[in-house]
């Protein structure tokens, strides 16, 4: 199958078109490069050996995607991973949020559905679960558009609209992956996150105090009605996320279809913490302060229903997430800038 992934140079388009090209597809990188580096695609030339093609451009604009249809195609799916991500900055700038990650969908949408893609696959996300009651989350559970920020919110917009466009074009899949927490890098240490400026994300933010480059860590909240007192979060490894955009595409069924993408299993803050910890060798310097605005107490999922219908469950824990995640992080202490 040859997928055109948009976003593809990202932390998990990266990752996505590694497990792609190893399962034998073939793939086309399209990013803006707004946060994500042109080095990623000799590495992930290196890893698998397979030549691929990052094309520079912007995933709102129609004329940039036909042309890298007439120069790259034909392409069976689109993988949609263009979006901005950082939930903080999505609630200072909405605007840029709702513009981006809503034309970047409908533009993907229509020049793919013009040049008769079979698939198109969604990055969502499982932020748009909206009442904890429901806990473990399945994918029936309460969503709402009511969220807490503007890229929570432009998710669960982007969601509606697949849905019915998948109404009125029954032979196309579309298939949205609600992600959970994506932690760790590629056991290789040659692609991992790497954010631009000072993490808002816990377990990059705790890869930069472990190479010196941040000094402490700062625990958000220790009165959370949860064990050890400290936010859970079901942190799932990049490489397994990765391997379910395998799976769901080699499912291509036609519809709507939306699958959680998680472990299931909800890790605290001191647990992963702690784990990061063991796989340097050395604890780290923390501070344990206020919660952080916006947070929920937790937020993890039942994922049988991908295990059910795609054949994929989650191998990876969070020990290895740190060990793979520190890799990367002390191989490349300034990510791919260092490149
Ligand atoms: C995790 C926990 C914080 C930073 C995620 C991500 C992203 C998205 C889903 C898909 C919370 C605590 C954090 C720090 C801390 N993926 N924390 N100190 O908030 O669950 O958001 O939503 O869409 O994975 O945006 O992830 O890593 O910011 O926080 O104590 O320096 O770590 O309070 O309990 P979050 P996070």
């Amino acid at each position: 199958m040859r997928a055109l992934l948009a976003g593809g140079a990202g932390y998990v388009g990266a990752h996505t078109a590694v497990a792609l090209l190893e399962a034998g597809h073939e793939v086309v990188l399209l990013d803006d490069l707004s946060n994500a580096s042109a080095a990623v695609a000799e590495r992930i030339g290196r890893i698998t050996g397979k030549d691929v093609s990052l094309v520079s451009g912007d995933a709102t604009d129609e004329g940039a995607i036909a042309a890298v249809f007439d120069e790259h195609g034909p392409f069976d799916a689109i993988v949609h991973l263009a979006a901005f991500k950082a939930v903080g900055e999505s609630t200072q700038k909405p605007l840029d949020y709702y513009d981006n990650n809503l034309n970047t969908t409908f533009a993907l949408l229509r020049v793919g559905m013009a040049r008769g893609i079979r698939s198109f696959l969604f990055s969502s996300t499982g932020t748009v679960y909206s009442d904890p009651a429901d806990l473990p989350f399945t994918e029936e559970s309460k969503t709402s558009v009511d969220l807490s920020n503007a890229y929570s919110k432009s998710k669960r917009m982007n969601e509606v609209v697949l849905e019915d466009v998948a109404r009125v074009n029954p032979d196309l899949d579309v298939t949205v992956l609600r992600y959970f927490n994506p932690v760790g890098a590629h056991p290789s240490g040659l692609i991992g996150e790497d954010p631009k400026g000072v993490p808002n994300n816990l377990m990059p933010y705790v890869q930069r105090v472990a190479i010196g480059e941040l000094d402490r860590v700062g625990v958000f909240g220790t009165d959370y009605d949860t064990p050890d007192g400290t936010g859970l979060r079901d942190y799932i490894h990049v490489v397994d996320l990765a391997e379910g955009h395998v799976a769901a595409l080699e499912k291509g069924e036609p519809g709507y279809t939306v699958y959680n993408l998680g472990t299931g299993e909800p890790v605290s803050v001191l647990q992963l913490i702690a784990s990061f910890e063991k796989a340097i060798g050395r604890e780290l310097p923390k501070d344990l302060l206020e919660r952080r605005a916006g947070d929920v107490t937790a937020t993890y999922c039942d994922p049988s229903k991908a295990e059910r219908e795609l054949g994929w469950k989650a191998k990876l824990t969070i020990d290895d997430a740190s060990r793979d995640a520190w890799k990367w992080q002390s191989q490349n202490p300034q990510g791919f800038a260092g490149v």
